[in-house]
This record gives C-alpha cells, structure tokens and sequence, in this order.
C-alpha cells in the first residue's frame, strides 16, 4: 500500500497505530527472541509492531535488508539508541554519524589492516596460554565469566600494550555498570533518570568518569613521551592522518578507545561463550577442533600464518554466531521519506533488523535450529545472499573489527579445544537474555577436563588439577 496523495501514512503505518498498545509489548518483553520469529512467520518480510511509543518497521527479507544497511544506506541513520550510547561514547565510531564518522572510519581502518592483525594474533594466543593454565580441571566454573575477563586483558593489550596494568581492574567493572544500566528496558527507556539520584543512575555515571580518567591518563603520557617502536592500537589512533594531515584530538581517541573497548570484548566473550555451550552438547565437535589445531600446529602456539588451516574452527564460529548472533538486533531510523518493497513510509520511522530471525529461517538453512559446523565446510557462505547471514552488520557500517573478532574467536577457541574437554555443570540453567548483546542469562557453567593427549602434539603440557 503506498503512501496517500496527501502525505498520509500508508495502511501499514496505520495498522501499526491500530496494534494494541500493551499486547505486543508484553508478547515482546516477555519472549523478544521468539516474538521476532513469530512475527516474521505471521506477518511475513515486512511486519510492524509497536513497543510504547515507538513504531518498527520489522523487515526479514534480505534484499530488502540490503536496500536499508547497503543501497539507501543514506537515507537512515543509526536508531535512538546509538544516540543514547553517546553519553558514553560521545562521537566514537559506533555512535557517530555523517561526514564526521566517514573521517573517523577512514583514520580508524589501518588499524584493523591485515599486517595489524599478525600482530594482535601473538598478543591473543600469548594471552590465552597464559588465562587457560590457571582454568582448573575438576571445578565449576562460570565459562563466560572467563572469557569476558579474557578477550577484555585482550583488547587492552592490543590497545594498549605496556600500559595495560590497572587498566582491566577500572574498565572492567565500569564497562558491567554501563552495560548493566543498557540492558534493563525500563533505564534505556527513560534516559532522563540518568540524570536523578537512582543508585543505578550513579553507578552509571561514576563508571563513565572513571573510564574517561584513565583513558585520558594514558593519552596524556603517551603525547608527553612518544615511543616511535610502539605499534599498538593506541599508537595508531595518536598518528592517524586524514589527507588535510590533520589529527584527531584527545577527546576523539578516548571516545574511540572507550568504543573499542565497549565493541570489542563483550561480543567476542559471547560467541565463545555460545560456542563452549555447543561443545557441552557436541563433544565430538571438541575433538574435531584439538585435532585440526594440533595437526595445523604441532607442539607449538598457534600463529597468524595457522588461521587460514583452521577452517573447522571457522565453520564452528561461524555456526555458533548463526544460532547466537551476539548482534541479534540492529537498529536504523529513516532521516527522510522512504521505499522499500514498493511501499512508502515516512521519516523518523524505526527499522528493525535482526539477524537472529534470518538466520533461523528454513527458507535459507536446512534445520536452522541445528547445530551443524559442516554445513559451512562446502562454500555455504559464497553461496548465501549477504544479508541471509549477517552477524557483522553490513554496509558502510559493517563492523570494523569483524576480521580481528574472527581470528581472536578462532585462535581462542582452537587454543581452548587443545587443552580442554568441557561438560555443563550440574547446576547450570541455560536461557538467552537479548539485552544489547545476546548475553547467557546464568552464564555458562561447566567443569573442564584434560584434553587427552594428541598423536601430533607431543610437547602438549597437561592441564592442571584443582588441588
Ligand atoms: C563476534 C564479535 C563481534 C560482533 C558479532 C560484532 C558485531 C557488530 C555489528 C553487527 C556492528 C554493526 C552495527 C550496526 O550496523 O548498527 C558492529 C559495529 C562495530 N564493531 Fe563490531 N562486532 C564484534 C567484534 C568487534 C571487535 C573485536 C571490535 C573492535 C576491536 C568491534 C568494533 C566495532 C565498531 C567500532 C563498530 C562500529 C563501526 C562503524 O559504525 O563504522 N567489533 N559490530
């Protein structure tokens, strides 16, 4: 239905304003993950709902997925949220917009370039060696827990290198406070209660001033003593040039430090942490994994050069990201007037984007509640229409950091396979929470295992026992 000659919304903006106001809400907040399912499966590639006052355009069709994040990718900024998340991160790469991100993204880039990588691959397994040699067999222990910890001393020694001691202990908890404070529907709501007395408003802002304080610190020393042979993140942010030489200021590389921080350790901390639950109910995967990692690598750490080899390991993630995409839902808002479809809808409407319910549509995987890594192994992913399969986002706001989240998620999880078998803990209750990210709502409990010594890793040191 198209939009009248008057400027009138289309019928199905009306029908949007005719959704009961609390029923869809409370279908919503009550299952979000299947009310996405449902409302694709009832109301097909373009649905509308309504959550309070705000209207979504929910659409699951892929080309027309393309149309919104690649094609008018124009017409429709990032959604209310990111503007929300600016509190934090101010004009950091994921909340900015316009002229000024296309700048940013330009400076930032190098940053993620291949001969980066090699680099930031010894940082992640030396890393990992060193947290996995203090995970006891024997005991219980929350798994995600463990890998937030892990992938965030990861960001901070890519970002930071030498100056990284302390800094864990600050962000760590203050990044919980501010996630803490987006996860709960009824704070990201009503954000002027950010500005009342509420405990949880000042946590909120106690952790932003602590985050924005060490981070200026460590600028700070670094302008003062500039060291030409230190290659990290940081340092390629200080010396990034736009083509007019000009620089960014302080203020812009600690939004993007907080960002990367922000963006970088909680989404890779869940995809292993989705990924060691899969291996809990698929130990023969486990196998297949210490296999493929000793015969890449034989009595040695994985290196940079190993990560094209490890392609099980990338079929696992890969799986694992499709039935737990950490980005389950992406978020635009039209800037102007819009088609999609063959229909019209107005500015300021919101659109919803989720890859959790494309990536469980029969029409594009076979079995798509399955977990099955060897459906990846015969070029399933050139075959796939981009947009079938995105847990990266896409466009000209694709992840920057996709390739380091994919090497990190490989190389973690291969390392962990070759020192590991893993089984869920008697105590362990398993549900999805989609806050921002999809998070385990218990965590991942399991008990761990010495992995049984491999024919092609002779030099494989045991894991140790709890005493
Ligand atoms: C498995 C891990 C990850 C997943 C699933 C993921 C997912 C995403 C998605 C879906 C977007 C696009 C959001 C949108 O279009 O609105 C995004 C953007 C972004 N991600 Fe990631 N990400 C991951 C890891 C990382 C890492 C490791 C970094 C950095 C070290 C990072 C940094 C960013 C940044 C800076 C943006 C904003 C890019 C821009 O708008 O130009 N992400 N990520």
């Amino acid at each position: 239905m198209k939009q009248n000659a008057d400027g009138t919304p289309s019928r199905s903006l009306r029908n949007v304003d005719a959704l009961p106001l609390l029923g869809g809400m409370i279908a919503y907040l009550r299952d979000p993950l299947g009310f996405l399912i449902r409302t694709r499966k009832r109301d097909g590639d373009v649905a509308t709902f309504r959550l309070l006052d705000r209207k979504f355009l929910f659409v699951s069709d892929p080309a027309l997925i393309e149309q919104v994040l690649v094609k008018q990718s124009a017409r429709f900024s990032k959604d209310w949220f990111a503007r929300d998340l600016k509190r934090v991160l101010g004009e950091g790469l994921l909340t900015s917009e316009g002229d000024f991100w296309k700048r940013q993204r330009r400076l930032m880039s190098p940053a993620f370039h291949r001969e980066r990588l090699a680099e930031y691959a010894a940082v992640m397994v030396e890393r990992t060696e060193r947290a996995l040699a203090e995970w006891s067999v024997g005991e219980e222990r929350d798994i995600h827990h463990d890998f937030m910890e892990l992938t965030l001393d990861i960001v901070a020694r890519t970002l930071f290198s030498a100056d990284v001691e302390g800094v864990g202990a600050v962000i760590g908890p203050a990044l919980d406070a501010v996630l803490d404070w987006y996860s709960n529907p009824i704070l990201v709501s009503n954000p002027w209660l950010m500005s009342t007395p509420l405990p949880a408003a000042r946590r909120h802002r106690e952790a932003i001033a602590a985050m924005r304080g060490i981070i200026d610190g460590i600028i700070r020393q670094r302008r003062a003593t500039p060291d030409p042979d230190n290659h990290d993140l940081l340092a390629m942010l200080l010396a990034a040039q736009d083509e007019d030489g000009e620089r960014m200021t302080d203020a812009q590389v600690r939004d993007e430090v907080l960002t990367l921080f922000l963006a970088g350790h909680e989404t890779t901390a869940l995809t292993l942490s989705w990924t060691t639950l899969l291996l809990c109910q698929h130990p023969e995967v486990t196998k297949r994994l210490r296999e493929e990692a000793d015969a890449v690598a034989s009595g040695r750490p994985l290196a940079y050069g190993d990560v094209p080899k490890l392609v099980y390991a990338e079929a696992v993630v890969q799986e694992s990201m499709r039935l737990h995409p950490p980005a389950w839902a992406i978020g635009r808002e039209a800037l102007e007037d819009f088609e999609l479809g063959g229909r019209r809808y107005p500015k300021g409407l919101a659109i919803f984007l989720s890859p959790w319910s494309v990536h469980r549509d029969e029409r594009w995987f076979s079995e798509p509640d399955r977990f099955h890594p060897d459906r990846w192994l015969d070029g399933l992913a050139k075959r796939l229409h981009k947009f079938q399969y995105f847990p990266f986002g896409g466009g000209p706001r694709i992840c920057i950091g996709n390739a380091f989240a994919m090497m990190e998620s490989v190389l973690l999880l291969s390392t962990f396979a070759r020192r590991f078998e893993v089984t869920l803990a008697p105590s362990a209750r398993i549900a999805a929470r989609p806050a921002i990210t999809l998070r385990p709502a218990h965590g991942v409990r399991v008990v761990l295992r010495a992995a049984p010594k491999s024919d092609h890793d002779p030099a494989h040191d045991p894991a140790p026992t709890t005493p």
